[in-house]
């Protein structure tokens, strides 16, 4: 594996590889969920392209930026033994040479759910990640489904910007008391860690018989049964339609009911979803 900071070396790194570069944008403190978008990439591509990179631009709250955990080394470990052809682990500097004031309006799909919520988010995933495919030109990319409404708004980017890159959705990977994996976990305390399953809990107990009540009432419901547990505080839950995202009316559409959730533990959020139809 080469590991590389600076442009120049990212461009000498990938001119020596041949075949189809599939590409993991990361912002590090790799845990399992990131290793099996590596793994997947491995098995669809010739060439794989990690970039760790805690991205200032999609961060609205300073705190966040401060406290999100950075493990580099590890990270570099974890990359090597997954079998990655070259890590980018680049500084602001490299990423934003100018400051980058591109504004994005990514339509409807970034009006629901986090857009609100956090302000400024979006345009700074799409800033990031469309700097990155520049740099890295790959084929395919592979991005969590944890953060369902990231992967619409960058199906919009690519669309929008024409980037010939295909986007490649994977699985939520879960801890085995179902707990989404996120870098983010590594913040919680211990009442809190033993706290957040229940989030997921309550999305499969939503799944189970969901379409047995109206929507609204499934909203209540969830959110009721979250804030039953004093170190949650839910911030929205929302049944959205899978392809456009918005606010689902009834239970009948092409591609299906999503659950989506946003819990506050503390200082900290966590998000998750659930297909529930
Ligand atoms: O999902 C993430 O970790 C980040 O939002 C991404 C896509 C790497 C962009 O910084």
């Amino acid at each position: 594996m080469k590991a590389v900071h600076k442009v120049p070396d990212l461009r000498q790194a990938l001119s020596g590889l041949n075949g189809t570069v599939g590409f993991v944008p990361t912002m590090g403190a790799l845990h399992a969920g990131h290793l099996s978008l590596v793994e997947r990439c491995r098995r669809e591509c010739d060439v794989v392209v990690v970039s760790v990179f805690v991205n200032p631009t999609q961060f609205n709250d300073r705190n966040d930026l401060k406290n999100y955990p950075r493990t580099p080394e590890k990270d570099l470990a974890l990359l090597e033994g997954a079998g990655v052809d070259v890590a980018f682990l680049p500084g602001v500097e490299d990423v934003y040479p100018q400051e980058d004031t591109r504004r994005f309006d990514f339509g409807p799909v970034e009006r629901v759910m986090e857009g609100p919520l956090r302000p400024g988010h979006f345009n700074g995933v799409g800033q990031v990640v469309s700097r990155l495919f520049d740099l890295v030109k790959p084929h395919r990319a592979y991005f969590g489904e944890k953060d369902f409404q990231q992967v619409a708004v960058i199906r919009e980017l690519v669309r929008q910007l024409r980037m010939p890159v295909e986007i490649v959705a994977c699985p939520i990977r879960r801890d085995a008391d179902g707990l989404a994996l996120s870098s983010r976990n590594a913040l919680l305390n211990p009442a809190q860690r033993k706290a957040a399953p229940h989030i997921y809990r309550t999305l499969c107990e939503a799944a189970e018989f969901a379409n047995r009540k109206s929507i609204p009432e499934l909203c209540r419901w969830v959110r009721e049964r979250i804030d039953e547990n004093p170190e949650l505080e839910t911030e929205y839950f929302e049944v959205v339609d899978g392809r456009t995202l918005q606010p689902a009316a009834d239970w009948k559409g092409e591609h299906g009911r999503y659950g989506c959730v946003a819990v506050r533990v503390g200082e900290i959020r966590l998000i998750d979803n659930i297909k529930l139809c």
